[in-house]
């Protein structure tokens, strides 16, 4: 039995307000840590997976759990000044933020597990390192596939684990040994303990592929990247 069929939350991850209450707490390091933490490779990724949102200029898309709005201003820039790009979140702090990069895009809060937008209203809707904080990671995929109109995109970005050394020790170290340490650094010690834990408990790249196809996604794929760390994986709303 699927852990989405055992009627289990997916992802195994904290309670939604306690999720929320972390990011609210380290909103203001958010955008540092990462460039710290990935030696600034993180843009890139987000580039490669607002690639396979396949927008076309005067597009329409959606940026679930988008944070400070990073991946969303990467959508943004592919459908132009004619197109439309919603970022969601619900931390208000993280929206804050994300407000202050850019009125081009519409930042708004909302639950990823309760989108509030109508059926089929967007060619594409993505998620950012996002999903594995989802409480119901199935909920929060059916609901992006939900809102993406028939022949559109979903795509989730996500840390992976890897599973061949000599990446798998570095990442070993990484992760539980330094990434604490900066945490601490931070003045969040618990947040970025969180994140290695969060990931260790995210489904790996197939087991992920498969909910994706759970949800109704057709044509999924993903790609690992980056020696093996970020996955990126997309699927499409069948056409009836
Ligand atoms: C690690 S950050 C990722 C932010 C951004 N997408 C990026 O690429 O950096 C995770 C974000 O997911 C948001 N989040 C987690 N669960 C959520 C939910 N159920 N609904 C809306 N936002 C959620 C958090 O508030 C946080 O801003």
């Amino acid at each position: 039995m699927t852990r989405a069929a055992s009627g289990q939350p997916s992802s195994g991850t904290l309670p939604e307000q306690q999720v929320r209450a972390m990011f609210d707490r380290i909103a203001s390091v958010y955008d540092l840590m990462n460039s710290v933490m990935t030696a600034g490779m993180h843009q890139r990724w987000r580039e490669r997976a607002a690639d396979l949102a396949r927008l076309e200029p005067g597009g329409r898309a959606l940026d679930v759990a988008t944070g400070t709005g990073d991946l969303a201003l990467a959508l943004k820039r592919r459908v132009g000044p004619a197109g439309e790009v919603v970022g969601s979140d619900f931390s208000e702090r993280m929206l804050e933020l994300a407000r202050a990069k850019s009125r081009e895009v519409r930042f708004e809060w909302g639950n990823a597990l309760e989108l509030p937008y109508e059926d089929d209203s967007f060619d594409a809707a993505t998620v950012g390192f996002g999903a594995r904080n989802f409480a119901d990671l199935s909920r929060g995929l059916a609901e992006m596939a939900r809102v993406v109109r028939p022949g559109g995109r979903v795509v989730v970005l996500e840390i992976t684990t890897p599973q061949r050394p000599p990446l798998s020790w570095f990442f070993g170290l990484w992760f539980d040994r330094v990434v604490p340490l900066l945490g601490r650094a931070a003045g969040d010690p618990e947040a970025y303990s969180y994140l290695p834990s969060s990931v260790r408990r995210f489904p790996g790249p197939r087991e992920l592929a498969a909910e994706l196809a759970v949800v109704g996604l057709a044509e999924v794929r993903y790609v690992i990247t980056a020696g093996g760390i970020i996955a990126i994986h997309s699927g499409t709303v069948p056409v009836a």
